[in-house]
């Protein structure tokens, strides 16, 4: 094959040749808690009954364009208030691309508070765009309200997103200081509420409190995660201008099918994650009660915590030689020095996942007593 470094070295632009391919874990045979997935699988009659359901589908045939009855059937279930626009998208991280496409270019930038969601740098980079961010509060992982109004005035950002909760640290920022934020703000701001299912509260209804604000939100963490299937609302007038960028069928048929039979017995969603948020109370005090461990609170469906010094990386590999996959936060950020990520899973899983932490932060931490 002949070389093509000199044609790479030219054409392909250098954000992206800078950039690194996102990479994700390889999780075959392993316990999987990385990833913010729904543990549970589907009953077996609404299982079979789903599949009868997509009988009806015609691959022969382009999907509806709008996915008409899937955005009603959205607005419904999920409380879209009337005259607030809907838009789709493959997943929120084409809604995120497509925010980049319609908004990015040479003197544009996003800001974010930080540490914060991958997809908000990496998508920033590829579609010109500047990416700044604001450190999050030390102990707590609060919003430094003071430091991003100073960013928001100094730098102007086109888009600011903030996740609420955040990921990675599971946290939902001072309601007040992210109204002050989007009063502030000379764009547009996403409040990405990815994790609402496990949250409790939400920004949908105060869209039109401010001509700026769009939420942004996906199916993917209260159980369809491979669907990929996420939401946009806003402003119609907003809306119209993102939809001349969404390719025209980004949301598949099988997709939109599946997704308006699950919204359907949506009662089997709310039951799976009213579960999740139980047993996240419980994980998380058995976290708090192993001594070399610090952990925070959490609104989603995953844990942020922080183990001895210098040991995140023999405890990430200790659980992954035990069968546990785990999200390694340390060296992603400052503040996340020595810090992992855990998603809750079914009982048995976090049960799995806390015998061998236990075990595997007793000998570190013993050996890091010793040394001190
Ligand atoms: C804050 C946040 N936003 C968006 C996403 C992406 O969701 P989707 O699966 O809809 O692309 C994630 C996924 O981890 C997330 O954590």
């Amino acid at each position: 094959m002949s070389d093509p470094d000199a044609r790479i070295r030219s054409l392909v632009r250098p954000q992206v040749r800078e950039m690194q391919a996102y990479h994700v874990a390889e999780a075959g045979g392993l316990i999987k808690l990385d990833a913010m997935e729904n543990p549970y699988p589907w009953p077996p009659a609404l299982r079979e009954k789903w599949l009868r359901a997509l009988g009806a589908v015609r691959p022969n045939r382009y999907p509806d364009p709008e996915a008409g009855s899937l955005k009603a059937l959205i607005r419904e279930v999920f409380g879209i208030p009337d005259g607030v626009g809907l838009m789709l998208g493959n997943g929120s991280d084409e809604l995120i691309q497509l925010l980049g496409l319609a908004l990015g270019g040479a003197d544009r930038s996003v800001l974010t508070p930080a540490p914060g969601f991958a997809m908000y740098r990496i998508i920033a980079g590829f579609t010109g765009m500047d990416y700044r961010e604001v450190p999050l509060r030390r102990d707590d992982f609060g919003l430094d309200a003071e430091a991003m109004l100073e960013a928001v005035r100094r730098d102007r950002p086109t888009i600011i997103y903030l996740a609420y909760p955040n990921n990675p640290t599971g946290n939902a920022f001072d309601r007040a200081a992210v109204e002050a934020v989007i009063r502030e703000a000379p764009g547009v701001v996403v409040l990405d509420e990815a994790y609402h299912a496990f949250c409790g509260e939400s920004f949908v209804d105060d869209i039109g409190r401010w001509p700026n604000l769009l939420v942004m939100r996906t199916v993917s963490k209260m159980g369809l995660a491979g669907l990929r299937l996420g939401y946009l609302a806003g402003h119609p007038d907003w809306l119209a201008q993102l939809e001349k960028c969404r390719l025209p069928y980004n949301v598949n048929a099988l997709t939109q099918e599946s997704a308006r039979f699950a919204l359907e017995h949506i009662e089997v969603f709310e039951e799976q994650t009213a579960c999740i948020r139980r047993d996240r109370e419980a994980l998380q005090s058995a976290l708090a009660a192993m001594p070399a461990i610090r952990v925070w609170d959490s609104r989603a469906n995953f844990l942020a915590f922080r183990v001895p010094p210098g040991k995140a990386p023999a405890v990430h590999r200790g659980l992954l030689e035990a069968g546990v996959l785990i999200k390694q936060l340390h060296g992603s950020h400052p503040l996340l020095e020595d810090c992992l990520r855990v998603t809750v899973g079914t009982p048995q899983e976090n049960e799995r996942f806390l015998e061998n932490l236990g075990r595997i932060v007793d000998a570190v931490h013993a050996s890091w007593r010793r040394t001190r």
